[in-house]
């Protein structure tokens, strides 16, 4: 076998067909989701000044000290590849005023993220993303819908194995008085130097930590949940109350911690339990001070990134078929020169009325290009030779019982549209 000279850089995923088919199927699935929630969709740069994401996600994340893709750009400024999408869509509403008409400003986007994390299975250093963003309102009926979105994106695409894990992060007020807390706990455990290290800079990090000997020693550890203000304590009651009345089931998660540094309040996760160690098919929640931090005005906001690679993995888990179907509704097979020009209108046709087809190309003769329409899971096989030409018809093959009928050309589009929408491929 020849040496292929060139490689997609290491930790980055292609999706081609017929994978991509059920890769757009996701991300499609997400965001209708979105859409049916009344988000608008919003285009992000894809690099950004790499301070926004040093102020915006948090200085000591792993995501921002270690993983950021930064570069200077030919004038010398620093630009970063972006690691997630919530800081660019604040510096966004920020800049252009959106949060100067109604209230809240609800936004989906989707695209590519890129993190320079160490490569695994479902760890991608070209990770792609659906999230959306409300800003301007901290009614906790907003955190609902929220999560509310994201299992339904869920749900749409049949994934039943996963569950949510929710948690509320407090507020400036309280959070404070509960990290004195902790770090005093922190000092009387016996840890190493470096997780004593991060006891100082970020000991809820350390809550986190997967290890068995630390985990022992945390059994006791004080919880954020048991130390909220009365004002996060009722909006956490009533985020709750709400995810009820919305039929979302959920997990407490008093140790939840995400790796991002912005989030107040209401705080969850999604993970698949049948994705091994990168089990986190989605996560998201509230970030009051966010825009204030970035210069905009102190407008709360709330908001999700649902992982497209990983739900994929999960749909492909579970065993769904989730593009289920195929590429092409028809097929034209030509035989001979006069048929193939008659077989270019025919396709021509078809695909203006939003068909979707292919046709045979190069001269294979019936038995290949019959050999091809099979392959290309058409579930219509039109058929035009020189008798079909002479008398302006077409032969439609049925490819789930063999039948053929013959059509005239005047009528093929209706009748291939009738038969499609029989089918339900339509
Ligand atoms: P995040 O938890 O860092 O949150 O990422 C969201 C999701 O992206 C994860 O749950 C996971 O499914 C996927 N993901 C993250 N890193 C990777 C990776 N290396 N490979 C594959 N998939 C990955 C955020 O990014 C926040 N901006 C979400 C948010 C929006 N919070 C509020 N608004």
């Amino acid at each position: 076998m020849s040496v292929v000279e060139f490689q997609a850089p290491k930790g980055v995923p292609e999706y081609f067909p017929p994978r991509s088919s059920a890769f757009l199927a996701v991300r499609e699935a997400l965001a209708h989701s979105a859409r049916c929630a009344g988000y608008g969709y919003i285009e992000l740069p894809v690099f950004e000044d790499t301070s926004l994401f040093v102020r915006g996600v948090g200085e000591s994340t792993d995501v921002v000290s270690k993983e950021m893709y930064t570069f200077l750009d030919r004038g010398g400024r620093s630009l970063s590849l972006r690691p997630e999408g919530t800081a660019g869509v604040m510096r966004s509403i920020v800049e252009n005023r959106l949060d100067k008409g109604a209230l809240p400003v609800k936004l989906w986007y989707a695209g590519p993220f890129f993190r320079a994390e160490r490569p695994q299975h479902g760890r991608y250093r070209q990770l792609q993303q659906v999230g959306l963003e409300a800003v301007g309102s901290d009614d906790p009926a907003l955190d609902a819908e929220v999560i509310a979105v994201a299992d339904e994106g869920y749900r749409r695409l049949g994934l039943r194995a996963y569950r949510l894990d929710l948690t509320s992060l407090g507020c400036a007020e309280c959070r404070p008085a509960y990290r004195e807390q902790l770090m005093a706990f922190l000092e009387r455990c016996d840890l190493d130097a470096a997780t004593r290290e991060r006891a100082a800079s970020n000991p809820l990090r350390v809550l986190d930590d997967k290890r068995e000997s630390i985990q022992a020693q945390l059994a006791d550890a004080p919880v954020m949940v048991d130390a909220l203000c009365d004002a996060c304590s009722t909006h956490y009651d009533t985020v709750r109350e709400f995810l009820r009345d919305a039929s979302v089931e959920w997990s407490e998660a008093p140790r939840l911690v995400r790796g991002l540094d912005y989030y107040t309040r209401t705080t969850f996760e999604f993970t698949h339990e049948m994705l091994g160690a990168q089990s986190g098919i989605g996560g998201g929640g509230r970030y009051d001070g966010l825009m204030e931090s970035l210069g905009g005005a102190p407008l709360s906001g709330v908001g999700f990134g649902l992982g497209t690679d990983r739900t994929l993995l999960a749909c492909e888990a579970e065993g769904l078929d989730v593009a289920a179907d195929g590429l092409v509704d028809v097929f034209v097979v030509p035989i001979g020169p006069a048929a193939r020009r008659v077989a270019v209108g025919i396709a021509a046709q078809l695909r203006g009325a939003g068909i979707r087809v292919d046709m045979a190309y190069g001269d294979r003769g019936l038995k290949g290009s019959m050999k091809a329409a099979d392959r290309s899971g058409a579930p219509l096989v039109v058929i035009v030779g020189n008798d079909e030409v002479q008398l302006a018809n077409a032969q439609v093959k049925n490819m789930a019982d063999g039948s053929q009928e013959t059509v005239t050309l005047e009528s093929l589009v209706a009748d291939v549209g009738a038969r499609l929408s029989q089918k339900g491929t339509l």
